[in-house]
């Protein structure tokens, strides 16, 4: 495979240096493309000992050869680790203002980017839309993790390790394995309204729904997103030309939307975390301590169970995959998976542990994926994406 390496400039280009050496080393023909200041990080010679082939920044070496674009064309895959900020900038606004950016605009191969700065500047707005564009037009986005950065400060920033970026790179060249498929995924957590301006509500980020999301449409499928209160920065991740979202707020709007959404659906994953309970008489009127007794006492009423309802009304062929969110641990967290998995009937059940510190916010999960057969038990963790790719994969083994 013909792959384009193209380097920007940040610290973290010295990881790059091992992506190169082990796409090289699995026998792919590697031209890297720095810019000027990857250089000033790492040098010319690096690349070009490791890549085997020759190495500049400009558009003007090379000439005869049309080189500012014949590298472009030529690509099976490009690669941009890291990509900074400035350069995110640059795709955006497809500037080619040396040889990575004429080689960007001139490929029609799958182009995979891999951020790399400080966390300011991730959650800059100016990133944040950015990014997006990148998203709708196909981009894949690996990362970046969360931890410690460069200056000491810590966050998400951190351009994601070499195999990591390796790994999706090679899975997005390598037959997209869920095209042809329609998946229906739900995300976040829906809330009940007391009142005009009060809620029940839950945790949830809406992280993992999000990345069952992406690592679909990434491998090919058609998703259906099913969104309910999911934080801005998190669904801004999930702009990508195969995912089509729609906004939901209380379970029955959920409801409403997944049923409309599971009748064309081959695969329904519930990631949604979904009020048990509604308040059965909803205010008019913002609910005053004025005249009360110093308590207040609100009626609840059971909300349906959609997945349940779901995998009653499956339609042939359709499989159906529920999460359940457990404070349980060890023996008794899989034998609650087990029985809420028969209970709710689904083909599917991915069981978290999660208490007061763990499971929400974080980029990192670990999870249990229980089917009707016991023996194919399996654990997943990693980050988010690395759990909804094994999420995908159990789903695969089942169809
Ligand atoms: N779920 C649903 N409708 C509900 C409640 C839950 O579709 N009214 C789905 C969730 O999306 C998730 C799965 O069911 O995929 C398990 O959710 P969980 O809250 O763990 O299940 P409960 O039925 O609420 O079980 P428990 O008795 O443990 O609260």
């Amino acid at each position: 495979m013909f792959v384009v390496v193209a380097v920007t400039g940040g610290i973290a280009a010295y990881k790059t240096v091992h992506l190169v050496r082990d796409l090289v080393r699995a026998g792919h023909e590697v031209h890297v493309v720095p810019t000027a200041d990857a250089l000033r990080f790492v040098g010319l010679p690096t690349w070009e000992a490791l890549s085997r082939n020759p190495v500049t920044t400009s558009v003007h070496d090379d000439v005869a050869r049309v080189r500012h674009v014949s590298l472009g064309q030529q690509a099976d895959l490009v690669i941009v680790a890291p990509a900074t900020a400035n350069t995110i900038a640059k795709m955006a606004a497809g500037i080619a203002d040396d040889l990575l950016g004429t080689t960007l605009l001139a490929t029609t191969a799958p182009v995979v980017i891999a951020p790399a700065m400080h966390t300011e500047m991730w959650r800059h707005p100016a990133t944040t839309a950015n990014m997006a564009t990148l998203r709708s037009r196909g981009v894949i986005v690996v990362g970046p993790d969360d931890g410690l950065l460069t200056g000491g400060d810590s966050g998400p920033g951190r351009m994601s390790e070499p195999a990591d970026i390796l790994r999706t790179a090679l899975g997005v060249v390598s037959a997209p394995d869920l095209a042809g498929l329609r998946v229906l995924v739900s995300a976040g957590g829906t809330r009940e309204p007391l009142d005009p301006v009060r809620f029940i509500g839950n945790r949830s980020s809406g992280r993992q729904g999000i990345a069952l999301a992406l690592a679909a449409a990434d491998r090919g499928a058609e998703v259906d997103l099913v969104a309910a209160h999911v934080e801005a920065a998190v669904l801004a991740a999930a702009s990508h030309p195969r995912i089509h979202i729609s906004h939901v707020g209380t379970t029955a709007e959920l409801q409403d939307a997944v049923v409309a959404a599971a009748s064309v659906a081959d695969v329904v994953v519930m990631a949604a975390a979904v009020s048990d309970y509604r308040v059965s008489e909803v205010a008019d009127t913002k609910l005053t301590k004025e005249g009360g007794d110093g308590t207040l006492t609100l009626r609840l009423v059971e909300n349906p169970d959609v997945l349940a309802g779901l995998a009653r009304s499956r339609r042939p062929g359709q499989t159906i995959v529920g999460f359940a969110a457990e404070t349980a641990s060890g023996d008794e967290l899989r034998e609650r998976g087990r029985r809420k998995r028969e209970r709710k009937g689904a083909d599917l059940l991915v069981v978290n542990r999660v208490g007061w510190s763990e499971g929400f916010e974080s980029e990192e999960n670990s999870a249990l994926l229980l089917t009707e057969h016991t023996d194919t038990e399996t654990e997943a963790s990693g980050t988010k994406r690395e759990v909804a790719d094994a999420v995908w994969d159990a789903v695969l083994g089942l169809r």
